[in-house]
């Protein structure tokens, strides 16, 4: 059996692929890694611990927060203060960005976005769920506080975006706009290391991913286009967790819809913290990323850090059957 290369050998293997980046954006997406690996710990253990259930709280989007949500958020925030080389990070569950203090021998250079843990709610019920990050270079001079046009930039912008699922296995998946990799967390080391090199989604598939319970608050034309998947015999699976739903529809192919309803016409999915590290990632593996009007995730403009839209996301074939239900 050949050894697997790990999460840091890989990187530093290609750290010469962000121009002017080396070691800082390093450190950054290593100290990532740490910290998916303690909150995979405790995820694994959650029913050990007392971290099931609410926290009594809603966060910044109306949505009840879990233990557990407060936990990989504040992990996530400590990890990236101590590289010393990330200027702020927003998160899905925090209304505000943060912002840290300059250390003395390191340029805080970059920002992160975070949805801390993705698909929260099914903690309790041993259901996987993930993190989503992406990092951007800081638009605001290194010396000054971080602003708020350093977060709401376009999805091209990113330098980097990934995942990491708490699954059967536990796997970080990114992209630095060179394709896609996936490193299969192996406990018995502590190390993630390479399992899927170069992601390719298929061009088509046979699963979609959707809450049929939304149906009637739906549009026609994405009625239409779920009864012609129904139709087809296609497969349903939808777990409630975005990134369970993305990694399988990488994986295997397939499209995952979250649209516009009627008592929610952004949809619920949240452009910085979801929609754009999860269509970078998508699209660096050969799918796409639309809007219910057309208009490509990546483009589309952010105002505010908790802008919502809806997304349909996967093959690229039935991303373009889904939109042309809608031209
Ligand atoms: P989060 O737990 O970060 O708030 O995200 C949950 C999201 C996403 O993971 C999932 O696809 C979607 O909410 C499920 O929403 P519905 O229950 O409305 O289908
Ligand atoms: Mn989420
Ligand atoms: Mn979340």
């Amino acid at each position: 059996m050949h050894a697997k290369r790990t999460l840091d050998e890989y990187i530093i293997e290609n750290q010469n692929s962000i121009p002017d980046a080396a070691g800082e954006f390093s450190d950054l997406l290593r100290h990532i890694g740490i910290a998916g690996k303690i909150i995979n710990r405790i995820v694994n253990k959650a029913g050990l611990l007392d971290v099931f259930g609410h926290d009594g709280n809603v966060n910044a989007t109306g949505d009840v927060v879990q233990k557990l949500d407060l936990y990989a958020n504040d992990l996530m925030i400590e990890y990236l203060q101590n590289t010393g080389v990330c200027a702020g990070v927003g998160s899905e569950e925090l209304e505000h960005y943060v912002g840290f203090e300059p250390r003395h021998n390191r340029q805080r250079k970059y920002v992160v976005v975070l949805d801390p843990l993705d698909g929260s709610s099914n903690i309790d019920v041993n259901i996987s769920v993930g993190t989503i990050f992406g990092i951007y270079r800081r638009k605001s001079a290194v010396d000054d506080p971080v602003d708020i046009g350093d977060f709401c930039q376009k999805g091209e912008a990113l330098l980097a975006a990934g995942y990491i699922l708490y699954g059967t296995s536990t796997i970080l998946v990114y992209t630095t706009g060179n394709g896609v990799n996936g490193f299969t967390y192996d406990s018995g080391i502590g190390e993630f290391c390479l399992s899927h090199p170069m992601l390719k989604i298929p061009e088509t598939g046979k699963t979609y991913s959707v809450n049929q319970g939304y149906y009637a608050q739906f549009s026609s034309e994405i009625r239409n286009f779920i009864d012609a998947c129904a139709n087809k015999g296609h497969m349903l699976r939808y777990t409630g967790s975005m990134v369970a739903d993305i990694h399988r529809t990488l994986c295997k192919g397939g499209i995952f819809l979250y649209p516009s309803t009627a008592k929610n016409p952004n949809g619920k999915l949240r452009l910085l913290y979801e929609c754009k590290p999860l269509s970078f990632v998508v699209e660096q593996a050969g799918g796409s990323s639309f809007d219910e009007l057309g208009r490509r995730i990546m483009e589309i403009p952010i105002t505010e850090l908790h802008q919502k839209s809806p997304i349909l996301i996967g093959s690229t074939d039935l991303v373009n059957e889904a939109l042309s239900r809608n031209r």
